[in-house]
């Protein structure tokens, strides 16, 4: 998989199935199972080391987890996420921790946010890394943001997270991750844009859909400290195991469903 073969997709209009992904086991069924990118996502701070948020994740974490990833799958597109604290503060440390992330075996690094992480994506761009941005809904600062709440609701922040969009996008970041945004927002900065969108919470009209692994099985109920019972998945979640009794199976559903447009129907969007 390149980013020619994903925009050569996105002009003929077929979606992009990406999912997270930490391990080799994981990474070697889905290649085999067909989705076009795997992302080491962050998000591993809650889904395997069972945290509140994904605060507590490291460099050390990042670059374990996607050698196992890159050692399963070595002909996925595989996007490495920066967890925070790394990209920040001044350019140089974020391209030294983007290096490591690529030397570890991804071709591309997501960071979150817009603004000032515009000159962040254009330095590391101008030195030979992809970026793939993530707006709207962004973890890292979920004590900012007041809770996992939908963005981009009001008129205001709509318009900031468009600009952002559009401002991260003639930066030639490649991909924008799109986070629990409303379906008929995330349409238009699809179509107001060069980079490719993919949506989690964001609507069928992305170039494509991303989800976490655990999420897609339904195994994941909440972080370690609280009981399962007080755990609600988001809406945009769909348990794709439910249907079949196997893995890969459930994966490949998933692939399907991403390409014919039938994930996420408007129960999962907003
Ligand atoms: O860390 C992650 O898994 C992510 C996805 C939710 C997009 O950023």
């Amino acid at each position: 998989m390149t980013l020619t073969r994903l925009h050569e997709m996105a002009d003929r209009d077929e979606k992009i199935a990406m999912l997270t992904c930490y391990d080799a086991t994981f990474a070697k069924l889905m290649e085999h199972a067909g989705v076009d990118i795997l992302l080491v996502g962050d998000s591993l701070g809650m889904v395997l080391q069972g945290a509140e948020n994904t605060l507590n994740v490291s460099m050390h974490h990042m670059t374990y987890h996607t050698k196992s990833v890159a050692a399963g799958a070595p002909n996925a597109l595989i996007i490495a996420d920066m967890p925070v604290g790394s990209y920040e503060h001044d350019n140089e440390a974020a391209y030294k921790n983007a290096l490591w992330l690529i030397r570890s075996g991804a071709q591309m690094v997501k960071f979150e946010g817009g603004g000032d992480r515009v000159q962040t994506a254009r330095y590391l761009i101008d030195r030979g890394i992809p970026v793939c941005a993530h707006l709207g809904f962004t973890p890292q600062s979920v004590n900012q943001l007041g809770g996992y709440k939908i963005q981009g609701k009001t008129e205001e922040s709509a318009h900031q997270i468009t600009q952002d969009a559009i401002d991260m996008s003639n930066a030639g970041v490649s991909l924008i991750v799109l986070e629990m945004v409303p379906a008929t927002l995330a349409k238009h900065i699809t179509e107001s844009i060069k980079a490719l969108t993919i949506g989690i919470g964001a609507g069928v009209d992305c170039d494509g859909q991303v989800l976490v692994i655990q999420d897609l099985l339904g195994i994941y109920n909440g972080a370690a400290s609280k009981q399962p019972h007080e755990f609600k998945a988001p809406r945009f979640v769909k348990n794709f195991l439910c249907e079949t009794n196997s893995v890969k199976q459930a994966v490949s559903n998933y692939v399907n469903a991403v390409k014919s447009k039938t994930f996420p129907t408007p129960e999962h969007s907003y």
